[in-house]
C-alpha cells in the first residue's frame, strides 16, 4: 500500500536516511524502533511529505513514482490520505476537545458543521472521551489531550496513521490509555505505523517491527523474531539498553 526504496535525506551533510527500503500494507501495524537520533522521525516525515526526501522511489496504491518529481498537486492528495499522531499532541489550545476533531473537517472537506460534530461525537466516544468532547487541552490529561489528537487523525477516514512517539510525553500512569486505545484501531484493521519505545506494545500489537540505527534499517522482521530472536549485534544492544531501562 504504501512504500519506499532506497529512501535518502541529508542536512546539510549530515546524512539522517542512507537508503530505507520499506513497504506496508493494507490493515498491518509496523512498530519502529531504534535509538534517539536514529533516524525515525525523519523517516515518517519524509514518507508524510512533512520533509523533502532528497532520492527514492515512493509507492502509494498506483502510484509509484520517483519521491522528488511528486507534484505539489499530488502531495496534497496523498496526505489527504493520512493521519498524524504527534509525541506532543500539537492541539489547538484555544479550541475545545470536539472543535479540534472538526476543524479540519470543516476548514479543508468543506463538511457542514453539524455533519462534521456529528463524526467528531463518534470518534470522541471511540478513544473514550465523549465526557469531555467541550472542555479545552488545558483541562484535559497529556493521555486524555492525546486520544483527542487520535480522534482529530481519524476524522479524515486515513489509509494510514502515523504516530511518532505518541506516548513518549506522558507521565508513566497515563501511558496505558493511550496505548489501548491504539490497540484497538489496530484490531479494527487500521493500517499504522508506530515510532515508539514500548516494547510491549510493538510485540504484542505489531504485525512487523523495524530496527533503526544509523539512518538504516538493520533489521525487521515479525516481533517474536526482531524482540525475542535478533540476529544483528546491534539489535540485541539496543534492545537489552531498552530493558535496563524499564527496570
Ligand atoms: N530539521 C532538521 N534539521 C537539521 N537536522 C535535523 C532535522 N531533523 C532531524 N535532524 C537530524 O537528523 C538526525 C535524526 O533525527 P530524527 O529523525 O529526529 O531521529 P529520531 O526520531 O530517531 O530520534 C539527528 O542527527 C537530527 O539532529
Ligand atoms: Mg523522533
Amino acid at each position: 500500500m504504501l512504500g519506499v526504496r532506497d529512501l535518502h535525506k541529508s542536512f546539510g551533510d549530515n546524512q539522517v536516511l542512507k537508503g530505507i527500503d520499506f513497504e506496508i500494507n493494507k490493515g498491518e501495524v509496523v512498530a519502529v524502533i531504534g535509538a534517539s537520533g536514529s533516524g525515525k522521525t525523519t523517516f515518517l516525515r519524509c514518507i508524510s511529505f512533512l520533509e523533502k526526501a532528497d532520492k527514492g522511489e515512493y509507492i502509494f496504491d498506483d502510484l509509484d513514482k520517483d519521491i522528488t518529481k511528486i507534484s505539489r498537486k499530488e502531495i496534497k492528495a496523498l496526505r489527504m490520505k493520512m493521519g498524524f499522531v504527534f509525541q506532543n499532541f500539537n492541539l489547538f489550545r484555544n479550541m475545545t476537545a470536539i472543535k479540534n476533531v472538526t476543524e479540519g473537517l470543516t476548514v479543508v472537506r468543506k463538511m457542514p458543521k453539524e455533519e462534521a460534530e456529528k463524526k467528531a461525537l463518534v470518534l470522541l466516544e471511540k478513544v473514550g472521551m465523549l465526557e469531555h468532547a467541550y472542555k479545552y487541552p488545558d483541562e484535559l490529561s497529556g493521555g486524555q489531550q492525546q486520544r483527542v489528537a487520535i480522534a482529530r487523525a481519524l476524522a479524515n477516514d486515513p489509509e494510514i496513521v502515523m504516530f511518532d512517539e505518541p506516548t513518549s510525553a506522558l507521565d508513566p500512569e497515563l501511558i496505558g490509555e493511550v496505548l489501548n486505545v491504539m490497540t484497538k484501531l489496530a484490531k479494527e484493521g487500521t493500517t499504522m505505523i508506530v515510532v515508539t519505545h514500548e516494547m510491549s506494545f510493538a510485540a504484542d500489537v505489531a504485525s512487523k517491527v523495524i530496527f533503526m540505527e544509523g539512518g538504516k534499517i538493520v533489521e525487521q522482521g515479525p516481533p517474536e523474531q526482531v524482540l525475542k530472536n535478533p540476529t544483528e549485534e546491534s539489535t540485541k544492544r539496543f534492545l537489552r539498553r531498552i530493558l535496563e531501562h524499564d527496570d
